[in-house]
């Protein structure tokens, strides 16, 4: 069979490392993959750092998308992919996660009836005001075969009328990149140069529109993790989206630090070693679960529930107060101490060759 592995920003490299791997050690499945790069991430920190650390392959095509609108974003993508799939038509295309690009891509490959696989299917946050919720949808709309990581996700599959026989109940991919970077990982340099001893500091991300695109909210953000943290460090490596707004306000801070995002192997050693983390991410809620870390959650809803009631994470949406609060109990030993979701086993991308190998 031969296939097309779409990946385009950072969150997909994670995702895709494991399955190009599993696919190149076995070759008597007979699958064959071109490995398209959208585009969407395009700093080097956004992405080539991940195929270097990762052991990705150079892409057989970058569609070069770069940054824009939703919709400009969007069409960009499906007006180059189009062009890639008409010159390289594949039996399916393999989608993962929830960006632009997934989405965009798997309406090009429907519309030019190719068969669609889609890993980290079914997760569902139900609030519309978030692009990956609106290319969630929309893809498990068109899929032919879904990837899942949880029974939550099986359920809203089901729900919405997807036949039992098309999902398959594979576990986390994210995870699988997770347990085989462990003997990997390296101490960054801040470690060294901010003089950080190990389960003695924070680590922030924040690029949701939700919390970073208003700029008073952002210092709002600030300031609770500065009054929560007290004499603790927190390092946050800025998105670029992060990094815009903070260009436009005045702010400083003797405890926030702020650093480049950082390589896949520097960033895992770095919250494996903290304390507590604090973010908006969707994968980095999985990966303190994972771990064990304890994580709050700059969110009012999660399409990642598990990490909520079975790992360590919490919600605290735009709570500020409950933001400072939730850091002190981190900081004073009282978080809860949480359990590894079934199938996050670092075996999912074996399964998912499993079932590829055996389509027809
Ligand atoms: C995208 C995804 C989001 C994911 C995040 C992971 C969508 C709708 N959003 O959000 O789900 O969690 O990636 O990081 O697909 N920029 C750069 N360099 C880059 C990429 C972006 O400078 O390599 C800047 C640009 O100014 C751009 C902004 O960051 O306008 C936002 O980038 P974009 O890809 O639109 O969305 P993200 O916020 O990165
Ligand atoms: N990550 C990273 N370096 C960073 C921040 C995050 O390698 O500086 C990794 C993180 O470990 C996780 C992934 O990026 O594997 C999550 O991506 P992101 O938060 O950008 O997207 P989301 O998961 O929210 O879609």
């Amino acid at each position: 069979m031969n296939i097309t592995i779409v990946a385009g920003a950072r969150p997909n490299f994670m995702k895709i490392a494991p399955l190009i791997r599993e696919i190149n050690s076995r070759p008597e499945t007979n699958i064959k993959f071109r490995l398209v790069h959208t585009g969407q991430h395009y700093n080097e920190n956004l992405s080539q750092v991940f195929f270097n650390e990762l052991g990705i392959p150079h892409p057989d095509a970058n569609l070069g998308a770069g940054s824009g609108t939703q919709a400009e974003q969007t069409a960009r993508i499906m007006v180059e992919f189009e062009k890639e799939m008409l010159a390289n038509p594949t039996d399916l295309v393999i989608v993962v996660g929830d960006v632009n690009s997934t989405m965009a891509c798997s309406i090009v490959a429907k519309k030019l009836v190719t068969k669609v696989a889609h890993i980290e299917a079914g997760i569902r946050s139900f609030d519309l005001t978030m692009p990956e919720e609106i290319n969630r949808m929309v893809t498990d709309a068109l899929a032919d075969y879904f990837f899942t990581t949880s029974s939550f996700a099986n359920d809203n599959l089901r729900k919405s009328g997807i036949d039992y026989s098309k999902i398959f109940f594979v576990g986390n991919i994210m995870i699988d990149s997770l347990v085989w970077s462990s003997d990997k990982i390296k101490q960054p340099a801040e470690f060294d140069s901010q003089k950080l001893t190990h389960g003695k500091y924070f680590v922030a991300t924040l690029h949701r529109p939700s919390n970073v695109d208003d700029p008073e909210n952002l210092k709002t953000i600030f300031k609770a993790i500065e009054e929560g943290v007290g004499d603790q460090k927190v390092i946050m490596p800025v998105h670029p989206r992060t990094a815009k707004m903070l260009a436009g306000i005045q702010w400083s801070s003797n405890s926030i630090i702020l650093v480049e995002p950082m390589g896949y192997l520097e960033f895992i050693y770095l919250i494996k070693n903290s304390l507590g983390v604090i973010t908006d991410s969707g994968g980095v809620q999985e990966e303190t679960t994972y771990l064990g870390i304890p994580c709050v959650t700059l969110r009012k809803n999660t399409e990642r529930p598990e990490t909520v009631t079975k790992g360590t994470n919490e919600l605290i949406g735009d709570n500020y107060p409950k933001l400072r609060e939730s850091i002190g109990e981190i900081r004073a030993g009282k978080w809860k101490r949480g359990a590894i979701p079934e199938l996050w086993d670092g075996k999912t991308a074996q399964r998912i060759v499993d079932v590829l190998a055996a389509i027809k």
